[in-house]
């Protein structure tokens, strides 16, 4: 009735911003992203304990936050079919929480895959991606490694909204991606909510749902073909029109800060002396640096060079895995 699993959280290379079904977490359009290593989250969880209980990161949830994770595991429970009793769930990352990293990603994926574990549940990736999608969307692209696609789906129901693992971690081992802390700072607007503004006020919606589902295929193609340089150009344009669609919305919400933008257009001048660098942008001020092993040193300098208070350099990630040492 225990069990624990350790994800990585994933960044995405087409983003997800905009939700058909808030209470389902479903999207208006796909999105592709890479799953980063040797960051985590490790979460156990146990069923038949005294009272529900979870932690998060050294401190007792409550109020929503608590309540994501409880709904999760009732989703579990309905899929064993038997009253498994009350859960208690321990979460620790090693990253930064809500700096823009998808903290919740990978402590999502790592909850769907111990739930149904610790319920007795058979190893199935697809029946966890779509658990982990409903504590939050990008969870779902955390269940596996390397490269995922979240399809959109057509379903009412979500269950064909889940995502698969289009390249595995070893695809493209010297891919790097060096995420640049400007601002350790929580975030201003939660993507939930931002995400939300653009679909209802933002004139450039409906463009921008259309237009990153066309990107979804050209981004799988050049990861096929290991085109550094054009998916980092894919990168950067689907990232401008996230944020766009944003800038767009009434009110209009920005999550850039001065130093984001300080360094992402260095990143011009940098490629002009043959750096090959590129960015992505979540919504917080925090860029990632696209680029290869061979420059992760020179891109990790850059960033510092432009006000970067901390920098994580990663690798292409594995799959969401189970460990037999307990957090309790
Ligand atoms: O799943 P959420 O609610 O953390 O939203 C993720 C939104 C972005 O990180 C901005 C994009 C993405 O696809 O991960």
């Amino acid at each position: 009735m225990k069990a624990t699993v350790r994800a990585h959280p994933n960044i995405a290379l087409v983003k997800y911003w905009g939700k058909r079904d808030e209470a389902l977490i479903l999207p208006h359009q796909s999105s592709l992203s890479l799953t980063l290593a040797p960051i985590h989250v490790t979460t156990t969880v146990e069923f038949g304990a005294g009272s529900d209980q979870v932690e998060l990161h050294g401190h007792v949830a409550k109020g929503s936050e608590r309540d994501r994770v409880l709904r999760l595991l009732d989703a579990v429970r309905v899929q064993a079919g038997r009253d498994l009793g009350p859960a208690k769930v321990v979460s620790r990352g090693d990253f930064p929480m809500a700096a823009g990293l998808a903290s919740s990603a990978a402590g999502f994926a790592a909850l769907a895959v111990a739930g149904r574990a610790a319920a007795g549940l058979p190893s199935d990736t697809r029946a966890s991606s779509i658990l982990a999608r409903r504590g939050s969307g990008s969870a779902c692209r955390s269940v596996q490694g390397g490269f995922c696609e979240w399809m959109r789906g057509e379903r009412e129901d979500g269950e064909d909204s889940y995502a698969v693992q289009r390249f595995d971690a070893g695809h493209w081992s010297d891919l790097r991606m060096v995420v640049a802390i400007v601002d350790r700072g929580e975030k201003e607007v939660k993507s939930r909510d931002g995400m939300k503004g653009a679909v209802e006020t933002s004139p450039y919606y409906a463009a921008w749902v259309k237009d990153a589902e066309a990107e979804v295929p050209r981004a799988r193609e050049l990861i096929a073909k290991k085109d550094l340089e054009a998916l980092g150009e894919l990168c950067e344009r689907n990232a401008w029109r996230m944020h766009s669609t944003s800038l767009a919305a009434d009110p209009p919400l920005c999550y850039l800060s001065p130093a984001t933008l300080g360094l992402i257009q260095n990143l011009r001048e940098q490629r002009k002396k043959g750096v090959p660098v590129w960015f992505t942008l979540d919504a917080g001020p925090n860029p990632v640096l696209l680029t290869d092993a061979a420059h992760e040193v020179t891109a990790e300098a850059v960033a510092r060079a432009c006000g970067a208070v901390d920098v994580v350099r990663c690798v292409p990630g594995g799959d969401a895995t189970l460990l037999t040492e307990h957090l309790f």
